[in-house]
């Protein structure tokens, strides 16, 4: 943090008055379950987002992204306008989102910097609106609950930028804790448990290096897909909402209610709500093959219900199933490119991310990216 506070200093010649950082986050099970009120397990990862502002007197906010060295200028009497191109739509949506609630924008200097790599599935927009969340709110000492902050960020996306996402990426960013997984209930908005990864096991993220943008994907069209399916359920099963509600075994029995379409779609969400509880119980008994052997289970769904995986996914995730360090390895988060995590012993970490970054190379002609993630602490002033 310092060092972008020496460079926002450089550059602006004045100190910041307010810094935050936010990190990415890593969906480690429970794909696409978020927006059906479901249960996933998350983390923040070290990687964050960094933010810090100066106020300034008018109404003309100017944004440093030390990233790439570009300056962002935008006019809080124009907020209103359709988003800009650049980085600056999160941070006027997020003024947006807050103003929505009470909050009055306020003009200001800012920097900002990043390692939360981008458009690849660790959520840096997320990243990017929850940090500046921190820092317009407490700047100004505008009070509120951090749920509401994360839906803050995620009203970003649905209302400013047209994706239906749900609220896991801000909601990992914002509750993450250091070295622990957490297991949300996104129908409360709580963190309704901490987990940790039995010692010497390490999660390596392989970026297939694919872009993902949301914004072209099928995410939305996944969303309608799962919302019928609840809808057609609902009849069957009064009192069930959304596909939360419904059992394994109720989807079964209700199958020639759906198209199979339909009912891939909530096979793939009700097993993952089922898997996230497993989950749970076999990391509390210490039982880390058996959760592994989840992963890779989430990514078969995803391939035959789901169909949020691609070929260069499937690739790797084969890689890993292939080698015998490895435990479990699925994609995270949207699908559709993006990354893969991998369950690792950590004394193998390097060694494994090195063997699959140069066997995806041999297969798919492609240079991953490869990290060992630490699980670490959640959105923060400093
Ligand atoms: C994206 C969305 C999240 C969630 C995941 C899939 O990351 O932003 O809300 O739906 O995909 O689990």
């Amino acid at each position: 943090m310092q060092q972008l506070i020496d460079k926002f200093t450089g550059f602006f010649k004045v100190s910041p008055a307010v810094a935050a950082q936010a990190p990415g986050r890593l969906e480690v099970l429970g794909n696409h379950t978020d927006y059906n009120e479901g249960f996933v397990l998350s983390c923040a990862v070290g990687q964050t987002t960094k933010f810090v502002l100066a106020p300034v007197e008018g109404t003309l906010c100017t944004v440093k992204d030390f990233r790439d060295g570009a300056l962002m200028k935008f006019d809080l009497a124009a907020l209103d306008q359709q988003p800009p191109r650049n980085g600056s739509k999160y941070i006027i949506g997020m003024l947006r989102e807050l103003r929505k609630r009470g909050f009055t924008p306020f003009a200001f200097n800012a920097g900002l910097e990043s390692s939360v790599p981008l458009s690849a599935g660790m959520s840096s927009s997320a990243a990017l609106e929850v940090a500046v969340g921190l820092a317009v709110t407490a700047h100004s000492k505008f009070a509120i609950d951090k749920a509401e902050l994360a839906r803050a960020g995620q009203g970003v996306e649905n209302n400013f930028l047209g994706l239906k996402t749900g609220l896991l990426d801000q909601f990992s960013s914002i509750f993450g804790k250091e070295d622990s997984i957490i297991m949300s209930d996104f129908r409360s908005a709580e963190v309704i448990g901490t987990l940790s990864l039995p010692a010497g096991y390490s999660f390596v993220v392989v970026n297939s290096m694919k872009k993902h943008t949301l914004v072209d994907s099928d995410y939305n069209i996944r969303r309608q897909d799962c919302e019928n399916a609840a809808a057609i359920l609902s009849g069957v099963y009064p009192g069930s909402r959304t596909l939360r509600d419904i059992t394994p075994e109720q989807l079964e029995n209700a199958k020639d209610k759906l198209s199979d379409r339909e009912f891939r779609r909530a096979a793939h969400v009700v097993g993952e709500c089922d898997r996230v509880k497993q989950a749970a119980k076999l990391l509390d008994s210490g039982d880390v093959e058996g959760f592994g052997k989840l992963l890779f289970a989430s990514h078969d769904s995803s391939i035959s219900n789901f169909e949020n995986s691609t070929k260069e996914l499937d690739i790797i995730v084969g890689i890993a199933r292939k080698d015998p360090a490895c435990l479990g390895a699925r994609l995270s988060g949207g699908g559709f490119g993006g990354i893969t995590i991998h369950l690792v012993k950590s004394a193998d970490a390097a060694e494994y991310a090195q063997r699959v970054k140069a066997e995806y190379f041999k297969a798919a002609g492609i240079e991953a990216e490869v990290f060992i993630c630490s699980l670490g602490a959640g959105a923060r002033l400093n």
